[in-house]
């Protein structure tokens, strides 16, 4: 069933765009035009969520938790929403006082997580006998819509990446982030926050996304292959991003550790010189998200202050952008993109490296040890 592959997760990382054509065949609405009165987006959730909506809260662990970061990042971007995110295992037990007209997300890719389930039960029950504006609003983001999750949440997106085997998630994070674009822009919608003409840019730019990754996964996987031959002895790696590449940088550096176990650590580009830039020397590899946009000259000399240690530096670019090639070591180019859409690309060619690190030091890629592919216990 690896149909060729060595493993499953490259297998689940190739079929990447497979899922973001099925998510925008799902999701879109392909008789919508920027003149029609209907939404772009067919979510099928009841619109009553969106009503008198103030305020926006996340619940997720690991690898969901970093989609709900960027997702925090688009519905405050395009809807103009005041969005938390919380890790699910500290929600539960240090629960934020009880907003107004506020509607919960919880994240899980197996919907069978055991602190994102009870984060949610919490919500629902401390808002049970609230007046009508406190009452909870509860919506689930799932790659599996007959987990218990279904059982605690009324209204589900299903974010259709298919059974994913490896341990390490790939496919399901990619329609995870999907999930969100799709929320984002039908709340733009709805708040009007942006008009139908930018939102149908936005669509154009969505629909690029399958091809985009495939050329990344033709163009780069065999370089990729190699230069993670130069890593397999590294004990550390640093992951930087800013603004929405920022959760990549989080996932980069999960991804390395689940499978390498090698030690990773994702920061704020500019959080390198708050503390963590005393671990940098010739011996500490970073890898830097530098894609165009608004942070880009920021992420650009944030590289330079670690290249400046003598870090090996490598960095997510985009294709053709000559000056963060001259700023970089090794160069993992993506194809140029609206900022917004670009962690779609980004966590690419990182996936692919935490892979070929991991599988060149022979480890069970799939099964990484100590972990479950669901965690069902608190
Ligand atoms: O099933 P969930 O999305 O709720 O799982 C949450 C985490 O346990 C999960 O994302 C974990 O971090 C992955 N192994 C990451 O690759």
């Amino acid at each position: 069933e690896k149909q060729g592959f060595r493993h499953f997760m490259v297998k689940e990382i190739y079929e990447q765009p497979g899922v973001v054509r099925t998510c925008l065949e799902a999701y879109l609405n392909h008789q919508w035009n920027p003149d029609s009165d209907q939404s772009p987006i067919n979510l099928g959730i009841p619109t009553e969520l969106y009503s008198d909506l103030e305020h926006i809260q996340i619940v997720a662990c690991g690898t969901s938790w970093h989609a709900g970061l960027v997702g925090k990042y688009l519905l405050q971007e395009l809807a103009q929403i005041h969005t938390n995110i919380e890790y699910a295992s500290e929600f539960r037990y240090s629960p934020p006082p009880i907003t107004a007209n506020t509607l919960t997300i919880g994240i899980t890719q197996s919907g069978e997580t055991a602190d994102t389930l009870a984060a949610l039960a919490m919500v629902k029950e401390r808002r049970e006998n609230q007046p009508a504006k406190y009452q909870a609003k509860l919506l689930g983001i799932t790659n599996r819509v007959d987990s218990s999750l279904a059982s605690i949440v009324p209204d589900l997106i299903d974010t259709r990446a298919g059974i994913e085997i490896g341990v390490a998630a790939t496919k399901s994070f990619i329609a995870q982030l999907m999930a969100f674009y799709f929320l984002a822009l039908d709340l733009a919608y709805h708040r009007k926050t942006l008009s139908n003409v930018q939102i149908e840019e936005i669509i154009t730019e969505l629909r690029q996304l399958p091809a985009q990754i495939e050329i990344i996964l033709e163009s780069q996987e065999r370089y990729i292959e190699e230069l993670a031959h130069e890593f397999t002895e590294t004990t550390d790696f640093i992951f930087v991003g800013r603004g929405i590449n920022y959760p990549i940088a989080l996932e980069g550096a999960l991804k390395l550790k689940e499978i390498s176990y090698i030690h990773a650590e994702g920061y704020p580009s500019g959080e390198l010189k708050h503390g963590p830039i005393a671990l940098l020397d010739a011996k500490v590899p970073v890898v830097a998200i530098a894609m165009p946009g608004k942070v880009y000259e920021k992420t650009l000399s944030n590289a330079q202050e670690a290249k400046a240690r003598d870090s090996r530096l490598i960095g997510v670019i985009a294709m053709d952008d000559k000056e963060a090639a001259e700023t970089f070591d090794e160069l993992l180019p993506v194809p140029q993109v609206n900022e917004l859409l670009s962690p779609v690309l980004t966590v690419i060619p990182l996936q692919l490296l935490s892979y070929h690190i991991a599988a060149r030091r022979g480890l069970d890629v799939d099964q990484p040890r100590n972990l479950a592919k669901s965690v069902t216990v608190e």
